[in-house]
């Protein structure tokens, strides 16, 4: 074999290499930008970045409801993950680094895990209808704040992509319209919830299983900090 046709090789190699990266896409309420890309700036992919995903604090905020809202996002993109992870924080206000949050430290939802079609690229999508302002949070209408979604992916890589939100009254006409267009269930994605097995313990319960699936993201970020 040539060293020509051995080049060859080896790109169509990484070539497919890079196109089995799953990505997210945030569909609802909408995102800081594409950040799908993989490039020389980027050449393990701009989605692997901490904390957005590559894309700096924006200025064209969308506004998000006060009492929480729809977060739909296609996660499956180029490539379907078997299994994915997938985390939903918010960080609040703008005297971060970047005119972003201080932190992403605020879950909104415990973690859950999501079953896809495998293999092959999948343009499934879902969406959560009602996720709520993390637990002990207040904000007022107009506060900045950003969302950010992680999916954790198989081999435990974790893709970043966020939205800058304002915060408005449920009833403001500026909020973009949810309804069964851009917030669905694809049928080809099934959900578990993350169970956790206390150690030493033979009792099990809901509640439990509860506390542990929403201390996770904290765990999680706690250790992101430590990096
Ligand atoms: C903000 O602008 C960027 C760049 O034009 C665009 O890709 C992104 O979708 C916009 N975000 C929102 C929430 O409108
Ligand atoms: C890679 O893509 C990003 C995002 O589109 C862009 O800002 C950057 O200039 C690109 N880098 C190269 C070397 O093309
Ligand atoms: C929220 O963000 C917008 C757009 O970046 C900015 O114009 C506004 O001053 C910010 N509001 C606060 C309270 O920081
Ligand atoms: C995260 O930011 C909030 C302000 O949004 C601040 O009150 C809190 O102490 C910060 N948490 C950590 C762990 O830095
Ligand atoms: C929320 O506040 C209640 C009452 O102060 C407290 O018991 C609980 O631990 C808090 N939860 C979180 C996640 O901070
Ligand atoms: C759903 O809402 C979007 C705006 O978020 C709108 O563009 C679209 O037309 C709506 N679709 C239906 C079927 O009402
Ligand atoms: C999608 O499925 C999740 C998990 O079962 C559920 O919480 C959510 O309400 C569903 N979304 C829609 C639009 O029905």
């Amino acid at each position: 074999m040539s060293t020509t046709e051995v080049l060859g090789i080896l790109t169509v190699l990484c070539t497919v290499v890079l196109a089995v990266e799953a990505h997210t896409v945030l569909t609802y309420p909408g995102w800081r930008g594409d950040n799908l890309v993989t490039n020389e700036t980027w050449p393990y992919g701009m989605q692997w970045t901490y904390p957005c995903g590559g894309h700096f604090t924006t200025t064209n905020r969308t506004k998000w409801p006060i009492t929480g809202g729809a977060i739909s996002l296609q996660p499956g993109w180029f490539q379907g993950h078997a299994t994915a992870f997938f985390y939903m924080n918010l960080g609040f206000g703008t005297d971060g680094p970047d005119h972003g949050p201080p932190n992403m430290s605020f879950p909104m939802v415990p973690v859950f895990q999501i079953v896809g079609p495998s293999r092959n690229p999948y343009p499934g999508s879902f969406c959560l209808p009602q996720v709520p302002l993390p637990v002990n949070t207040t904000a007022k209408v107009g506060d900045n704040a950003t969302i950010q979604v992680v999916e954790i992916a198989l081999h435990g890589a974790a893709l970043y992509s966020c939205v800058d939100i304002t915060f408005a009254d449920p009833h403001d006409p500026e909020i973009r319209e949810v309804n069964e267009t851009n917030c669905f269930n694809s049928t080809d994605i099934s959900f578990n919830n993350v169970f956790s097995m206390a150690a030493g313990s033979q009792t099990s319960s809901a509640q439990r299983t509860l506390e542990i699936a929403s201390a996770l993201p904290l765990l999680a970020l706690g250790l992101w900090a430590l990096l």
